[in-house]
């Protein structure tokens, strides 16, 4: 039986008429740009997010962008933030003219090193971006401490309604920083029909100031105030969305459980290492990401048994040609480089059956014996 990395098909048939319903009364309201489903969906996210404000946008990556901008930052800033990433994270820090600082990992859950942060501050460092990688937060309480009076973009595209017990207190991915940024990329575990972000805030003045950068930089049309973007939500995607949401914290559990199964399962195989949550966060396992010896060689093995999966990823971004200029070399962020060869994700969709699930543990057993 193949088991895909992901099967959104599976997902949408369970969920098909109530989305139809919703995009059909966009149709209808033929109201397709901003408007009630994306304030309905900001509202939504806002207080699943424990912020103030959401504010949604094209994507997760603009999301980033327009979060930089409202900080005022670039030509001649630094941001500091990790290697080990989607590309958007230091993509966008390039685009807005500043330069990405990179910050080794800390080995067990593949984010930021806080205690590595100090180290990289200047006089020129505007931000950090820690990311909260395969749905797992950063250590943001460590990271703030380690950047102090340094504004926080945490990089929440992978872990929606992912939490962290921060000073006995749980909060919620975007709720500590100082701008959270989100993507409905539709892969992740709250996933449009297209694409989509949005950034959370608990700042009054960044909420107003992304509000306008999302639309040209103005907010009375045809007059700019500073120049800016078309980042908008589309109100489509919005309804989208907001049909989902009510489904997401039953999908993030099931992909707890699924991870529950694996950790269990592969806990006695040689050559794997199932992945690490600090015991102060729960994950919304966007990605299960193993280590495992000869990785490329599983990966094949898998794949020939029609097992999907995925390497998350393969060049840390130090190393990205296109960042050449930054002058870093092999051996700079040694956790990052050598978890680019070791990681490798499995299939961790809430709609996997325990038939699947058995199915990958078999292959990978078989693999190793
Ligand atoms: C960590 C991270 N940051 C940013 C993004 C960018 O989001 P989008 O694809 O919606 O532009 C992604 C999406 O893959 C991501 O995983």
């Amino acid at each position: 039986m193949p088991v895909p990395l992901l099967d959104l098909r599976a997902q949408h048939a369970a969920i098909r008429d109530e989305v139809a319903r919703a995009m059909m009364r966009v149709v209808d309201a033929q109201s397709f740009i901003l408007g009630a489903p994306v304030e309905e969906l900001e509202h939504q996210v806002a207080e699943l997010s424990k912020t103030k404000y959401a504010i949604g946008c094209a994507s997760g990556t603009d999301a980033l962008l327009l979060a930089l901008r409202a900080l005022d930052i670039g030509r001649g800033d630094e941001v500091i933030t990790t290697p080990f990433t989607f590309f958007a994270t230091a993509g966008t820090i390039h685009n807005v003219g500043a330069t990405p600082v990179f910050v080794d990992i800390e080995p067990q859950a593949f984010n930021i090193a806080p205690e590595a942060i100090a180290a990289a501050i200047t006089p020129r460092t505007k931000a950090v971006i820690p990311v909260d990688l395969f749905g797992q937060m950063a250590a943001l309480e460590k990271v703030t401490a380690a950047a102090p009076g340094i504004p926080v973009i945490e990089d929440a595209a992978q872990s929606i309604g992912a939490r962290r017990q921060i000073g006995g207190t749980w909060r919620m991915a975007g709720e500590a920083a100082t701008m959270g940024t989100l993507s409905f990329f539709p892969s992740k575990n709250l996933g449009g029909y297209g694409d989509g972000g949005m950034i959370v805030t608990q700042d009054q003045a960044l909420a107003t100031r992304l509000r306008r950068l999302r639309v040209h930089g103005g907010t009375k049309q045809y007059f700019h105030d500073e120049v800016g973007y078309n980042s908008r939500l589309d109100a489509l995607q919005a309804a989208v969305l907001s049909a989902k949401l009510p489904h997401l914290a039953k999908w993030s559990e099931k992909r707890r459980e699924n991870a529950k199964y694996y950790n269990e399962a592969l806990a006695g195989i040689d050559g794997v290492c199932t992945p690490c949550v600090d015991p102060k966060n729960e994950s919304i396992f966007n990605q299960y990401t193993i280590r495992a010896q000869r990785r490329d060689e599983l990966q094949a093995y898998l794949k020939s048994k029609e097992i999907g999966t995925s390497i998350y990823y393969p060049l840390p971004l130090h190393l990205q040609p296109c960042f050449a200029y930054l002058g870093y070399r092999e051996g700079a962020c040694p956790q990052s480089e050598r978890a680019s060869k070791e990681v490798l994700s499995l299939p961790i969709y809430p709609e996997l059956t325990r038939g699947q699930l058995d199915e990958v543990v078999d292959a990978i057993r078989a693999f190793y014996e």
